[in-house]
């Protein structure tokens, strides 16, 4: 995909922004931590909720044989309490899938992929490879975090037809890649802002590589696709 007119993240920052500092490290912690805490909640407390409350429609239903109009509404609201469900269980899945703590990095991501392709009109092809070692947590989550938020781009700005995810190792590295064919862009034109940002996109994607000793490249031209690339030591090289 690269060609001589594209222009790298990694020119981007040699041009300005920096490394990555110890407080942004903090920040992307503390924010993990929060979302795991809200979409536990979420999961938790809502869900439970809900369900508590679809239950006693379904038994107000059964007592109230002859109302129509009462039975009418409280069928609509009880689809509007599913719809609910489902929407609060999308949030707290992009929050923090529990599945990366429960299951671990592979079914996460293939669950997630999964849905991806489900819910977008977009061929999908992932060639995800088993972690030769166990990999630190800190690392599994940037993992699945970087590959969230390019295909998150992909489906807000690339309108592609086609995706490809790839996650190899190699000696002592993560190697990951999202790439795109569709309308791509001129990432000359994306400001590199060197101060820790909250929400994730390509300068999120970059701090939390750089929290790890890793990198991440974009290559994109404008109608020409757009690849992600990034790079992550598992060497241990990083504790959390
Ligand atoms: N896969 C992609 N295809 C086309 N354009 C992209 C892609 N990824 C990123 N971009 C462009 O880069 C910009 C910055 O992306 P990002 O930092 O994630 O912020 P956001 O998604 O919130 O706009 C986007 O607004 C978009 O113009
Ligand atoms: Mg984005």
């Amino acid at each position: 995909m690269a060609n001589k007119t594209s222009t790298t993240q990694s020119d981007l920052d040699k041009r300005g922004s920096g490394r990555i500092t110890e407080p942004a490290k903090y920040l992307i912690d503390v924010l993990e931590a929060d979302r795991a805490k809200i979409a536990r909640e979420i999961h938790d407390e809502a869900g439970q909720l809900l369900i508590s409350a679809v239950f006693r429609l379904d038994q107000a239903l059964a007592v109230l044989p002859g109302a129509f109009v009462a039975r009418e509404l409280i069928q609509e609201a009880r689809q509007m309490l599913d719809e609910c469900g489902d929407e609060l269980r999308r949030v707290a899945f992009n929050l923090r899938p529990r599945m990366l703590d429960d299951l671990g990095l592979l079914p996460a991501l293939r669950s997630y992929l999964k849905q991806y392709a489900k819910l977008n009109d977009v061929e999908l092809e992932s060639d995800l490879e088993e972690p030769p070692k166990k990999l630190d947590h800190a690392t599994e989550l940037a993992i699945f975090r970087i590959i969230q938020e390019a295909i998150a781009n992909v489906r807000k700005h690339a309108r592609a037809t086609r995706v490809r995810v790839r996650l190899g190792f190699t000696s002592g590295e993560a190697q990951l890649e999202v790439s795109d064919n569709g309308v791509g862009f001129d990432p000359s034109a994306i400001s590199s802002d060197s101060r820790p940002r909250l929400k994730m996109g390509l300068a999120g994607m970059r701090e939390r590589a750089a929290a790890l000793g890793g990198e991440v490249q974009v290559t994109s031209r404008p109608l020409g696709g757009t690849a992600v690339h990034a790079r992550l030591p598992i060497d241990g090289r990083y504790k959390a």
